[in-house]
């Protein structure tokens, strides 16, 4: 009897607060988004169809697509999606009035960080005292870390090396040594803890992503460190659309095994955080002087202390590690995706580095080849092509509204134009499907794309880890080049995606061997 009345309850709920109320206010109309062209027939009344959307797994491109000849888009009862290039400017520029949009709120931590805080002031606290670890001046101190972290890649893929591959002919799938994208993955997970934290976690050496996790009871246990970030995110960046109701569709989802199993993958992943923090405080504590992020959160440049709240630093330490690792490792995987396919730019590329590198040389010093101009035309092409950050990041109208692509738009409306969508528009860059590395070299072009070309988003809220990826991104991938030669499975195998938040990447197995480096004449 009660399953029934619960049952019954439910679908009268149901009906009431999803049906009947959102048709009656998407008629009501009361701020006068029903001038904007739907993107589903049922846009203006629910968040299910963008929410859809984004289960069909490559949300960013599939409403690129749909922006054609429609410059604004209502992609939910209170959204909008922009689709001109012009609308980055007012929606994320410097001047930009709008702020970040509740889904920061909802999916942050108890403490809001750097990445998902909404307030002005604060954020800008937070980002002043993290800026000054930030600049490039540290950056090159600690490009020994990306080196050393380097030399541990390396030492890994030269026990997988195999034959040469005889020209003309595809791997045996047994020659499939490498999983690029998950090697890839640990080691920029390796990376940004060795350069936030001063915390190496033998990632490299184990070939595998098993960690100390920790509950805030201080009892510890085994984790995955890679597949609990994904899952999380992954689980999040499906239900998080429909903000109010984003608790209950998440727990709803747990009836079925299928997302049980992904929740309960992605329940580490706070405490692989709380113990990469307690470690590090433990260090700090026993009066250990490192030099890292961690430092620069305790104390400023003088040396005073910033005192600031221990939940505070775990969710600081949560935002850097979050944001710094699968992101450069999405950049990498599909670059050299995207090099293995197109022989004629890589030789390109191997010649300019083979220029500068000596034919010994393993690691590639990031003053020799950091303005190498083709090295870095083909990472920013492949970051153009698909960005790792491809989604349109949602901001918030201030109450009293905001000019969009001189159009008045009410206040607390949710905007966002696609990431994927500015650097695939074709008056910006011609031919935006194809691979052209060369559209980077000529510096007027550059100049003349630059302002459409976003992957680290722009203005304010902007990424702060821009040049780390640079960094870590130039010398990886001039150390591979120059050391290695790659096939793919064959001519057909194609790279799987899903987008979350970030556009993971599924499996990349690859055959590699030992180049032979002509020597310098
Ligand atoms: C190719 C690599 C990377 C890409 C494509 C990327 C992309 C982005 C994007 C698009 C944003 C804006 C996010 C939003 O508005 O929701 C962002 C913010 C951020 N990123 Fe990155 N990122 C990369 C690497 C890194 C690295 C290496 C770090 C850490 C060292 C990092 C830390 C952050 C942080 C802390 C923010 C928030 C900044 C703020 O709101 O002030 N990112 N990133
Ligand atoms: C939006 O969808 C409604 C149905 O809910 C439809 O009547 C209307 O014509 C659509 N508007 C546009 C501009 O497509
Ligand atoms: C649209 O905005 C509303 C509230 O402003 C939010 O609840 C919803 O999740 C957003 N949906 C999308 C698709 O961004
Ligand atoms: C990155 O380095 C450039 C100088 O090369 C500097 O102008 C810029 O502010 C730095 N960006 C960040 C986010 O630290
Ligand atoms: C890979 O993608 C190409 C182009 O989209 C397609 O022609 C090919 O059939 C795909 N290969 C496989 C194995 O799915």
């Amino acid at each position: 009897m009660l399953p029934t009345i619960a049952i019954f309850a439910t679908l009268l709920y149901l009906l009431v607060f999803w049906v009947v109320l959102p048709i009656c206010r998407y008629f009501q109309d009361p701020k006068g988004l029903r001038k904007f062209q739907n993107y589903s027939t049922f846009s203006g009344i629910t968040d299910i169809p963008y929410c859809y959307l984004s289960a069909c797994g490559f949300r960013s491109r599939d409403l690129t697509e749909a922006h054609k000849d429609k410059a604004i888009l209502r992609i939910g009862p209170n959204n909008l999606s922009f689709g001109d290039i012009a609308a980055v400017r007012d929606i994320y520029g410097h001047g930009t009035t709008c702020v970040k949009d509740l889904k920061y709120s909802i999916t942050g931590g108890p403490h809001p960080n750097l990445f998902d805080v909404v307030n002005k002031a604060d954020h800008s606290a937070k980002r002043k005292r993290l800026s000054a670890a930030f600049a490039i001046k540290n950056l090159v101190q600690w490009e020994y870390k990306v080196v050393r972290t380097t030399e541990r890649l390396l030492a890994a893929f030269d026990k997988l090396c195999t034959q040469p591959l005889p020209s003309n002919s595809v791997p045996e799938p047994s020659d499939l040594t490498v999983n690029f994208n998950h090697w890839i993955n640990l080691f920029t997970i390796e990376a940004i803890n060795y350069i936030a934290l001063s915390s190496t976690l033998g990632l490299l050496e184990q070939g595998g992503d098993v960690v100390t996790a920790q509950r805030l009871d201080g009892t510890t246990y085994q984790a995955h460190y890679r597949t609990a970030q994904n899952q999380n995110a992954f689980a999040a960046s499906h239900f998080v659309w429909d903000y109010t109701n984003f608790e209950l569709f998440s727990s709803f989802s747990k009836i079925f095994p299928k997302w049980r199993k992904v929740w309960k993958d992605a329940e580490p992943w706070k405490d692989v955080i709380y113990h990469q923090a307690v470690t590090r405080m433990n260090r700090y504590t026993d009066g250990e002087e490192l030099d890292d992020f961690f430092s620069a959160l305790m104390d400023d440049k003088a040396g005073q202390p910033h005192n600031l709240e221990w939940g505070e630093i775990v969710g600081e330490i949560g935002a850097i590690i979050d944001a710094g690792a699968d992101t450069t490792a999405i950049a990498l995987t599909q670059i050299v995706y995207l090099l293995i396919r197109h022989p004629d730019h890589l030789e390109t590329l191997r010649q300019e580095i083979q220029g500068v590198l000596a034919e010994d040389e393993v690691i590639a010093p990031y003053d020799t080849v950091r303005h190498l101009p083709f090295l870095r035309a083909c990472i920013d092409e492949a970051m153009r092509i698909i960005p790792p950050t491809s989604a349109g990041l949602p901001r918030r109208t201030p109450p009293e509204g905001a000019m969009i692509l001189g159009k008045w738009i009410p206040g607390d409306t949710s905007v966002s134009m696609t990431i994927y969508g500015a650097h695939h528009d074709p008056t910006v860059f011609p031919n935006p499907e194809e691979f052209q590395p060369h559209r980077w070299m000529d510096p007027e072009e550059r100049k003349r794309m630059e302002p459409y070309f976003i992957p680290f988003s722009t203005g304010g809220r902007g990424c702060i880890g821009r040049n780390i990826s640079y960094l870590e991104q130039t010398i990886m991938l001039a150390s591979l080049v120059h050391r290695y030669e790659f096939s793919l499975p064959g001519p057909e195998w194609n790279l799987t995606r899903h987008e979350a938040f970030n556009l993971l990447m599924g499996e990349m197995p690859i055959k590699i061997w030992r180049r032979e480096i002509p020597a310098k004449k």
